[in-house]
């Protein structure tokens, strides 16, 4: 997830684009670029690190243009450095980027045949030469015919030295805007990086390419057919733009799950083929069959995220496995060795405990790989295969799209090492295929649940403790809603297998402990239900998820919130939405700090 911003006009180009880019720092921050139409020429400044750095680097230019492009970079493809920073050139035009071209290595071949040079690790090097490649005297057509060949998701800025007076913007599953100023247009990722110039702004919709100039703008759809788009006025506050028009940051994450979770496996399965692929995961394919267990070591909520892969691979890839706390591995006494895969999951890719517990399993012949988001971060730089989450920053503390997106990318794990080892069937693996490819609308349908949920946080938001419940793969999503909850609302929250409440918990249970019960249609469906009874039975409160159309337990619970039917596996999404969503609501009912709760960080790496 990176940021862009495109400016034609009569002001200085360089100090709208830098300022623009400092309203989409939040979208990635590994480095930051722009590039100027300076007198027919187009120059370039680029620096690694947090825009500040291009920001001093530019104080003593003394530019003049009136056109420009920038971007702020969340690394994807190659680490975080100079070299991989945007923009990106091909002679005489350059290009800034956010997405993913899946195909660019293929088109990086073609291209290196046709004899153009790389100098970065990026896909969007690829997009620069691919427009140059097709340019015949105009620009938008060069364009229109790059991204007949790309597959991907894309949006993009170009600027070139034959055509000054216009940028070419297009776009396809990646957010672009066009902010229609007096003489002036820009063009961004988002709003809050124009908002100080204008309120009229046209959202491009999927496949548009536009062309702007200091005083018009022309759209063509997918066809190429010239488009009127409708142009809104937003009245947001910048606070408020700055987060989409949501309250908080971990608001918007939760809302940004689908998309997340579309951008995770893009590219990474074929329904048609009933396969998963992954890039650099030689070394595991090769010791698929030669594995004899699998050690999951993680902290917080990516631990919740293990203890749900466990019953993925041990189901799907028919594999032990093994989910371990980090700050406990590091100093058990191992029985881990070559035969041993290590399975280091980690949003940020720098937690302490589990950099250290990679670097042990790492010396004693394991195999490492990550699940990680952050792309060129010390875990995934240390892993010999790792899977990016691709969830775009994530700002909330407490963590949710990375959780989802970590998930997801765990299922999809489990049917790649079931095919490798030769024990998951074509059918099967269509069958967990297509329910991934759903899984985006089965979350929109939760998140069209969030005003029933408020209600009933309206109810609880003031008391002191909570019970959640769940069991087999709801178990972990049990543990995770309590988890959320403690540490944005303060209540004091346990996750308990429900089977396990007989065993001691049930003690607490009166008429003031409400009890929260992940109870989705599932193979322990009964057992679940048979739960909610005991609870009732003495005088606790239920708040149950379960399945529409189950009218079971309808009756019995004093809430009930429903989640759409998918297969028991997926059920954890659906559920930890709602836990996510009743959290959030306490957390902000209670006028507390949301996105930055007391006494934590994002990123804890200190022992
Ligand atoms: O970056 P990591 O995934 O390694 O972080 C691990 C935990 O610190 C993190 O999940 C933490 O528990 C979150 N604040 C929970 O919301």
């Amino acid at each position: 997830m990176c940021g862009i911003v495109g400016y034609i006009g009569s002001k200085n180009a360089s100090a709208v684009l830098v300022e623009g880019l400092s309203k989409l720092e939040y979208r990635g921050y590994d480095s930051a670029g722009i590039a100027l139409l300076e007198k027919g020429v187009i120059h370039t400044e680029r620096s690694v690190g947090k825009l500040v750095n291009l920001r001093n680097m530019l104080i003593d230019n003394k530019f003049t243009a009136t056109t420009g492009i920038g971007h702020t970079r969340w690394a994807t493809h190659g680490k975080p450095s100079f070299e991989n920073a945007h923009p990106h050139r091909s002679e005489g035009l350059t290009v800034v980027h956010n997405g993913i071209i899946e195909n660019y290595l293929e088109l990086k071949s073609m291209l290196i045949e046709k004899g153009y040079k790389f100098e970065s690790e990026t896909d969007t090097e690829v997009v620069a030469h691919l427009i140059k490649s097709n340019f015949s005297g105009y620009l938008r057509k060069a364009v229109r015919k790059s991204i007949e060949q790309i597959i991907g998701s894309y949006a993009l800025a170009v600027i070139s030295e034959e055509e000054p007076d216009r940028i070419i913007i297009a776009r396809k599953d990646s957010p672009l805007v066009i902010g229609i100023g007096e003489d002036e247009m820009f063009a961004a990722s988002d709003i809050p990086a124009v908002l100080s110039h204008t309120r009229n702004f046209i959202f491009l919709e999927e496949g548009d390419i536009a062309i702007l100039k200091k005083g018009s703008y022309e759209i063509f759809d997918i066809d190429g057919t010239p488009i009127e788009r409708e142009i809104k006025q937003i009245d947001w506050n910048p606070v408020m733009a700055e987060k989409a028009g949501y309250d908080h940051f971990m608001q918007k994450e939760i809302y940004e799950q689908p998309r997340a979770i579309i951008d995770t496996i893009r590219g990474r399965y074929s329904l048609e083929e009933s396969t998963v692929f992954f890039d650099g995961f030689e070394k595991v394919e090769s010791s698929a069959k030669a594995f004899n267990r699998i050690v999951i070591v993680a902290c917080g909520t990516s631990w919740h995220a293990g203890l749900i892969a466990k019953f993925y691979l041990e189901k799907i890839a028919k594999i032990p496995v093994e989910v371990d706390i980090a700050s406990e591995f590091r100093y058990r006494d191992l029985v881990i060795d070559d035969k041993t895969l290590f399975l280091a999951l980690t949003q940020s890719g720098e937690t302490a405990d589990t950099l250290s517990a990679l670097r042990i399993a790492k010396k004693m012949g394991s195999t490492v790989m990550s699940i990680c988001n952050v792309v060129g971060s010390s875990i995934a730089r240390e892993s010999d295969s790792v899977i990016y989450t691709h969830a775009g920053p994530e700002i909330g503390v407490a963590s949710t799209k990375a959780f989802t997106t970590q998930v997801v990318s765990l299922l999809l794990f489990s049917i790649y090492l079931g095919q490798k080892r030769g024990v998951l069937g074509h059918d099967e693996s269509f069958r967990y295929l297509q329910a991934i490819v759903e899984l985006p609308e089965v979350i929109e349908k939760v998140l069209e649940q969030d005003k029933n949920i408020l209600e009933i946080a309206k109810n609880y938001k003031d008391v002191s403790n909570f019970l959640y419940l769940g069991r087999n793969v709801n178990y972990p999503v049990a543990l995770e809603g309590a988890l959320k909850l403690k540490e944005i609302s303060y209540i004091h929250a346990e996750g308990y297998p429900a089977g396990e409440m007989k065993h001691g918990p049930i003690a607490l249970i009166d008429k003031n402990l409400p009890v929260f019960v992940l109870c989705p249609k599932s193979s322990v469906y009964e057992k679940v239900a048979s739960n909610v009874e005991e609870v009732k039975a003495r005088d606790g409160i239920v708040i149950a998820v379960v399945t529409e159309g189950d009218e079971g337990l309808k009756g019995k619970c004093d809430h009930i919130i429903e989640i759409p039917a998918t297969i028991e596996e997926l059920s954890v999404f659906p559920t930890v939405v709602v836990t996510q969503i009743f959290s959030y609501h306490c957390a902000h009912l209670l006028g507390l700090d949301v996105d930055q709760p007391r006494n934590l960080a994002k990123s804890v790496t200190v022992e």
